[in-house]
């Protein structure tokens, strides 16, 4: 089967192309047949950080060049041209009279290609930054209508776990890992920290979450203090290494917030809150000083993370830990992970591989697999919408 997966949910528009194997086969198997991710991070750069309506604006723009690479790079089959009739030109325009830009994009496409060989549309449907999730959704529907494809809405969050609980095999192919449950899956990004007890596939409860800023947006914004480029996490993680590589270390701690709390919450603006008033203390920031902060700063994230993980896979007894997420591309944290299942008897780790850890379209397609695998899946209607706020339990 082969799935086309759309992410739009913040400032990258990706799109990917995956082939699955037959799902009775032993282990499940998966070839990438091309995927894309393009980055609008250069554009919000400007901004400090990401404008909903700006990112809504570079998906319309963008959405259908991408398309048009992923066709041509993974040289899957498409067929004829043909003119669109009345009635279907009168039906995408209704699906896309709220993206005239997308709208036009496809039709000039249209000219020169016919339907490709895809048999399912995997989109996100949320969470994330609605306008920017629309744009997605409206282009699976135009696409779906158009070709006869059915759609299946993706949680982005579950995207971040299927990015993780596929293994990469060989160059291009993932296989399945063999989860255990109870698992505990630890989700950090831009918009997200949660640990989340999954008791089988699918089955979600949130045991914690934070009750301010998310992790990466912690970084993003201790970036920003120091004077640093969005997005800050790859930045801080920079500085924190040199500051490491050297012995660097701050004479003074920041706080770890929350990490003798006995539930399994987390807060981070504290954490910013400390380095902002550390900065503003110090007043004339040196490179060295910046490297110091920057790597304290990482510990305690570090700290926090480990110790309720740590807490939550005792307490209810995981067998895998999945941990997924743009955070997770941080070297530093990815470390102090790594000891977890060193500690803890029986405990297997499950992480997204580097590329795969920052939002893209392949986890999107993976998660779609997934639910078909574990005959799991989503209701495919037609009426769905993006859902900002859209949760792992709903
Ligand atoms: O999952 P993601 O790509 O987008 C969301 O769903 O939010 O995560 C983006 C977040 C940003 O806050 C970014 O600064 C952070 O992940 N991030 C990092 C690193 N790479 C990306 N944070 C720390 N260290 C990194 N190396
Ligand atoms: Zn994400």
């Amino acid at each position: 089967m082969i799935i086309l997966g759309i992410e739009t949910s913040c400032d990258e528009t990706a799109l990917a192309l995956i082939e699955t194997s037959d799902a009775k086969e032993h282990k499940p198997k998966v070839s990438t047949l091309h995927h894309v991710v393009l980055s609008q991070a250069k554009i919000h750069k400007e901004y400090g950080g990401v404008f909903p309506n700006v990112a809504k604006r570079e998906h319309a723009a963008n959405l259908v060049p991408v398309f048009k690479v992923l066709l041509e790079e993974s040289k899957i089959k498409t067929a004829k041209p043909v003119s669109l009739s009345k009635a279907m030109w009168e039906q995408l325009e209704t699906i896309l009279k709220r993206e005239p830009k997308l709208f036009e994009g496809l039709l000039d496409f249209l000219d020169t290609t016919g339907k490709p060989h895809i048999d399912l549309i995997a989109v996100t449907e949320g969470p994330g930054l609605e306008p920017a999730l629309w744009v997605g959704v409206n282009f699976a529907k135009a696409l779906s209508a158009l070709w006869e494809i059915p759609v299946m809405p993706i949680n982005h969050m579950e995207g971040h776990i299927a990015a993780a609980v596929f293994e990469e095999a060989e160059k291009n192919i993932r296989t399945l890992s063999p989860l255990a449950f109870p698992a505990l899956a630890l989700l950090i990004s831009g918009g997200h920290t949660e640990l989340v007890l999954v008791s089988d596939w699918h089955s979600y409860k949130i045991l914690g979450r934070t009750r301010d800023d998310a992790v990466g947006e912690a970084f993003d914004k201790v970036a920003r203090i120091l004077g640093l480029p969005y997005p800050g996490g790859p930045e801080i993680s920079k500085l924190a290494d040199k500051a490491r590589a050297r012995g660097g270390k701050l004479l003074a701690t920041l706080p770890r917030p929350m990490i003798k709390s006995d539930d399994f919450d987390f807060s981070f603006s504290g954490l910013k809150t400390a380095v902002l008033y550390m900065a503003k203390e110090i007043k004339v920031l040196t490179d060295e000083m910046k490297e110091n902060i920057a790597r304290e700063f990482e510990d305690a994230a570090a700290e926090v993370l480990v110790s309720k993980t740590r807490r939550a896979a005792i307490k209810f007894g995981a067998k895998s830990l999945i941990v997924g997420g743009g955070v997770i591309a941080n070297k530093h944290i990815r470390q102090e992970l790594e000891t977890l299942p060193k500690e803890i008897e029986g405990l297997t780790l499950y992480k997204s591989s580097m590329d795969l850890s920052t939002d893209n379209a392949l986890m999107i397609a993976l998660a779609a697999y997934l639910r078909l695998l574990f005959k799991n899946d989503k209701a495919f209607d037609k009426n769905f919408g993006a859902r900002g706020n859209l949760s792992l339990e709903s």
